[in-house]
């Protein structure tokens, strides 16, 4: 695995790359866990080169979020990329990716409102501009992201399709079911900020979302069952709920009733700690 930090030398690097074959890239921001993993193997099944990226991207973080303490740990995370056949990481700094005098944001509007978009103001903003770069610098024939982020994924195919992108156009932006813990905990970087005790009541999160979807299916009332969802959570120990809503999947519009395309999607804080999570409401 060739690991580059200059944009020149990632650019005669892709050159040769794409002489011998497609190039997935899946896009990360390190701290890689089991989702990232696997977001590399299925890479691995569509393309016949794969690189990641690792940037920990300022952009994307508000001002009392956790950039400074966001896990850093670059040579474990080459290890396990080399250790899944990675051909090339890309792992650029700061001052590499936004060089003195960097003035330009890339900012999708509509799929971007709401949710994550709403409490997090300029995150996506942070997500779009980055991932834009992203694509340029690396021009992939495809990239895959984790469907744990889905808003964050129909951003990102938004500004491919509004910005007539080439590599990768919106159809090959895939999306990779989320990978869970035992208990059914979203895989997360963030999860390694959880003590014991809060990783265990962190397990209510999925559950309760299963509860809330099969009552949604068996034609129970939206609102009272997400109140109810609310209050399992805050019960088990999370110190709030964000947002607890049903929104299409396609379009993000917030629903009242289930209209065959619906998506959960939860944000809740427990301790000093934010987790999402979003699944299909359909019938098990
Ligand atoms: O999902 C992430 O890890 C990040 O938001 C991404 C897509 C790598 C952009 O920084």
């Amino acid at each position: 695995m060739q690991t580059i930090t200059a944009l020149e030398t990632l650019r005669s690097a892709v050159d040769e790359l794409r002489a011998s074959g497609r190039i997935a890239l899946v896009p990360t921001m390190g701290a890689l866990h089991e989702g990232h993993l696997t977001l590399i193997r299925e890479a691995a099944k569509v393309a016949d080169h794969v690189a990641a990226s690792i940037f920990v991207n300022p952009r994307q973080f508000g001002p009392n979020e956790d950039l400074d303490a966001y896990p850093r740990q670059l040579a474990e995370d080459s290890a396990k990329l080399e250790a899944e056949g990675v051909t090339l990481l890309w792992a650029p700094d700061v001052e590499a990716m936004y060089p003195q005098g960097y003035a330009t944001n890339v900012s999708v509007s509509g799929v971007s409102s709401g949710l994550c978009g709403g409490d997090r103001p300029g995150h996506f903003d942070g997500v779009a501009t980055v991932v834009c770069k992203l694509f340029n610098q690396v021009r992939p024939d495809m990239a895959l992201f984790g469907e744990k982020d889905w808003q964050q994924l129909s951003v990102i195919r938004r500004m491919a399709r509004d910005l007539d992108l080439v590599l990768p156009h919106a159809d090959s932006i895939l999306g990779v079911p989320t990978v869970r813990e035992a208990d059914g905990l979203a895989m997360s970087s963030r999860n390694a900020y959880l003590t014991p005790e809060q990783r265990e009541a962190a397990g209510t999160l999925p559950r309760a979302m299963q509860e809330a979807i099969a009552r949604i299916v068996d034609g129970q009332e939206v609102r009272p069952t997400l109140a109810m969802l609310e209050d399992a959570l805050l019960g088990a120990g999370f110190a709030s709920v964000d947002y607890a809503e049903l929104r299409d999947a396609d379009s993000i519009d917030l629903l009242d009733s289930d209209n065959g395309n619906a998506r959960l999607f939860v944000a809740a804080r427990i301790g000093g700690t934010r987790l999402i999570d979003n699944m299909a409401v359909i019938g098990t």
